[in-house]
């Protein structure tokens, strides 16, 4: 049995020259969690060349969507962003990655922060119903530099909240903060800025972060997470892995050198 699943583009959308998403066939055979990634790639001659991606659809869906930045030059990408429908592509057959909620304690509300592509495994989680028979509130945390890279904002804002499913929990459970960093938008600042001066508890209207009660998640630039990591431990935040549940999780957004 090959290590591949070779499945076929069903959709492409470019959000901005930097940033594009694509949904995929998916074989009955692949099976992951909400929040983990899978090695994806072009087929060609020999060895295909493979990044990490997370898997950025609901677990129970039928098709696979993947969101990507667009890396100038990249061997993967440069490549990649020029697929259209019909095309082939190769995804590993084995998912993994440590942004499931079983590696954190059970608390009230989950945080889930995110910059640029590191929104894709959240977009997984957001659309499982387990997330939210799990945690009472969900606050999904999306920085960009500009509202044009607020991906799936649609998505979340209008249609989500509609969902014949999950509508009901989304629209009761679930606060989306986006927020944008280099132009004019409603909520304006870094991730890390809105947690540590408290805006961003204030503007949602929650205490602010507190181990006791609150889990996160962090998916985004290396940046991101080398900053945030240790404003999480000083508050007591511990870090949990697979098997070890504990208060935070990370996971950095795969781009290629
Ligand atoms: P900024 O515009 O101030 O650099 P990128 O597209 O470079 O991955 O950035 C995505 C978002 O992450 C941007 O809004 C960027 O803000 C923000 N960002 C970059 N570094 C950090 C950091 N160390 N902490 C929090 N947010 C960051």
């Amino acid at each position: 049995m090959s290590n591949f699943f070779e499945e076929q583009v069903l959709d492409v959308h470019h959000w901005t020259d930097r940033l594009f998403s694509f949904s995929t066939t998916r074989d009955p055979g692949c099976r992951f969690k909400s929040g983990q990634f899978v090695m994806l790639g072009l087929p060609g001659e020999g060895r295909p060349l493979m990044r990490a991606y997370s898997i950025a659809s609901p677990h129970y869906a039928d098709v696979l969507d993947f969101f990507s930045i667009k890396v100038p030059n990249g061997p993967l990408t440069s490549k990649l962003q020029q697929i259209r429908p019909g095309d082939r592509i190769v995804i590993g057959r084995k998912a993994t990655g440590t942004l499931v909620i079983d590696n954190l304690k059970p608390g009230a509300t989950l945080y889930l922060l995110a910059t640029g592509t590191g929104l894709a495994p959240f977009m997984s989680t957001i659309r499982d119903p387990e997330t939210f028979e799990r945690f009472e509130k969900v606050v999904l945390v999306h920085g960009v530099r500009t509202v044009a890279e607020l991906a799936y904002r649609e998505k979340i804002e209008r249609e989500l909240p509609q969902d014949e499913f999950l509508g009901e929990m989304i629209a009761q459970q679930l606060i989306y903060y986006p927020t944008v960093t280099r132009e004019e938008f409603r909520n304006q600042g870094r991730i890390t800025h809105l947690i540590t001066s408290g805006k961003l508890f204030s503007d949602i209207g929650l205490p602010a972060l507190d181990p006791v009660r609150d889990r996160v998640m962090m998916c985004g630039s290396p940046a991101l997470l080398a900053d945030m990591t240790p404003i999480l431990e000083g508050m007591g935040f511990v870090e949990g892995n697979t098997g070890e549940p504990g208060d935070y999780v990370i996971e950095k957004a795969f781009a290629e050198k």
